[in-house]
């Protein structure tokens, strides 16, 4: 049985994750180390709703194990050295420099894990990789981990996370499935075995899979790969909708139906964003080329192809039906996290929408019930496409969506935030300059009454 767990990596897998372990299982000890001294500070404070990671539900569960068997700390090397299990959480963000910029992940982070794990353990470990990776990253681990001298011995297991963010304490406390890979040696099936008792604590054992360490790896990229596909499919056929009349709400509405298809994930939008869909393509794309499978490659990249197009799409359609410029322009955006019950930005579509808009000189107005303005200016200056002045002189960010939208000449809203259906839309009209106009990248808000109102509404698809 494990007693003591510890998670390198605090973020929005590792935390939530290692909260719901420590709920589940009293007995065990979980640690969760990170580098990032703020982000340890944020989770140990004393007010649990300042933790950094907004996830509905979350507080809650933390405020009930921290202290008793959840601990989070900036010593690294002190919870490796106790603990029998080492779950790795680290980010791995696509690479931007050298061979395979712009598409493969990039491992550095990882190999230091394994590096500092190497270094200081001297007992057994049992470390699983829960961050995506590609296909063949355990045996890199393993490489490291077994060229250290030292005699321990080491066991590495692929337990990819399904957690969708918005939905991570609904999605941790039931899972669809529990993926497990191992080694098919004797101390390989011991260790999975180990895991799966951790599992087994609040999971039904037959939602509990073991598979091996390849299947497992590369299961969770083509989860990944085929969530954004159908995204992908539908925002295709939302632009043939707006071409030919037909409507792709009533399109998915009824083509889900046909339980071969069903109904999920089918929602037209801006496009797909998020640490997750983009990066993983990438990466099989990569994966595939490497292989020489040019075709295979060629396939997925497609996803990616429409993604942008989609974003650029969306953009472009303001700009014309605002009289084809939006040079000093105020466009009001609502929402800039890249889904609704999140506070993560990573390749929020909403990001690209205003790096095109500010491009054509728009003045824009943000508002996010939970992303502040030095994250939606981090997200900017990020892009090699844009300067920190211009940034900042073309951006405000505001805490009151009813300012925001102030003297604009057009709102978009590009995160489906429930509270954007209970304001008071003839207040934000009466505000306003006219033509008011709605750019819906959700299609979330309802077109009769904003257009009796007198707005100028457009959602995505019809
Ligand atoms: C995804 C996977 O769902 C999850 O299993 C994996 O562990 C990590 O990647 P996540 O990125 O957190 O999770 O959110 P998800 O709900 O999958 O949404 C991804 C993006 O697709 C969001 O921008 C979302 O708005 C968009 N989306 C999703 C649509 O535009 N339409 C849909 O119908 C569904
Ligand atoms: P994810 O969505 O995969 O959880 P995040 O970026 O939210 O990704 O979290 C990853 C965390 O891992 C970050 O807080 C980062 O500081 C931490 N991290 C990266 N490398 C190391 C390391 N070598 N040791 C400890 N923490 C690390």
């Amino acid at each position: 049985m494990i007693k003591n767990i510890c998670c390198i990596g605090a973020g929005y897998v590792g935390g939530p994750t290692m909260a719901i372990i420590a709920q589940k299982c009293p007995n065990i000890k979980v640690t969760v180390v990170d580098l990032n001294e703020e982000r340890i500070a944020a989770w140990n404070d004393a007010d649990v709703s300042n933790i950094p990671i907004y996830e509905p539900g979350l507080s809650e569960i933390v405020a009930e194990s921290r202290g008793r068997n959840l601990f989070f700390s900036t010593e690294v090397d002190k919870a490796i050295d106790e603990a029998e299990m080492i779950f790795i959480s680290v980010n791995t963000p696509t690479k931007t420099y050298g061979v395979g910029k712009g598409m493969a992940a990039d491992l550095k982070y990882i190999e230091l894990c394994a590096r500092q794990i190497a270094r200081v353990a001297k007992t057994n470990k049992i470390v699983v990789e829960k961050s995506t990776l590609p296909v063949r990253t355990a045996s890199a681990i393993k490489d490291i981990l077994d060229h250290t001298g030292n005699g321990v011995k080491f066991q590495i297991l692929s337990n990819p996370e399904f957690l969708a963010e918005g939905t991570a304490v609904e999605d941790l406390l039931a899972p669809d499935r529990v993926l497990i890979g191992g080694d098919s040696s004797n101390e390989g099936q011991q260790a999975v075995q180990l895991l799966v008792d951790v599992y087994s604590n609040w999971v039904p054992k037959d939602k509990i899979l073991t598979t091996n360490v390849w299947s497992s790896e590369l299961s969770k990229l083509t989860a990944n790969a085929f969530l954004a596909q159908r995204v992908s499919s539908i925002n295709a056929m939302s632009e043939l909708c707006e071409k030919t009349g037909a409507d792709v709400n009533e399109v998915a509405k009824a083509i889900g139906m046909d339980s071969r298809i069903g109904s999920k994930f089918l929602k037209s939008s801006v496009g797909f964003g998020g640490s997750c869909f983009q990066k993983d393509i990438l990466n099989l794309v990569y994966i595939a080329q490497s292989y020489g499978l040019n075709e295979v490659a060629d396939y997925w990249e497609q996803v990616i192809i429409m993604n942008d197009h989609q974003k650029r799409r969306f953009a472009k359609n303001i700009i014309k039906t605002l009289y084809n410029t939006v040079s000093g322009k105020k466009i009001a955006f609502l929402g800039w996290a890249f889904k609704k019950d999140t506070n993560d930005t990573r390749e929020s579509a909403a990001i690209y929408v205003a790096d095109y808009l500010l491009s054509e000189q728009a003045k824009i107005s943000v508002y996010d019930p939970k992303v502040n303005e030095k994250q939606i200016l981090f997200d900017l200056d990020y892009l090699e496409s844009r300067n920190e002045s211009d940034n900042k002189s073309g951006v405000s960010v505001l805490e009151n969506p009813y300012k925001v939208c102030e003297n604009a000449h057009a709102i978009a809203v590009l995160t489906e935030w429930d509270e954007f259906k209970t304001y008071d839309w003839q207040k934000i009209y009466d505000s306003m300059l006219k033509p008011a106009f709605i750019f819906d990248g959700r299609n979330l808000l309802n077109k009769e009454k904003l257009e009796k109102i007198g707005f100028v509404y457009q959602s995505i698809g019809s």
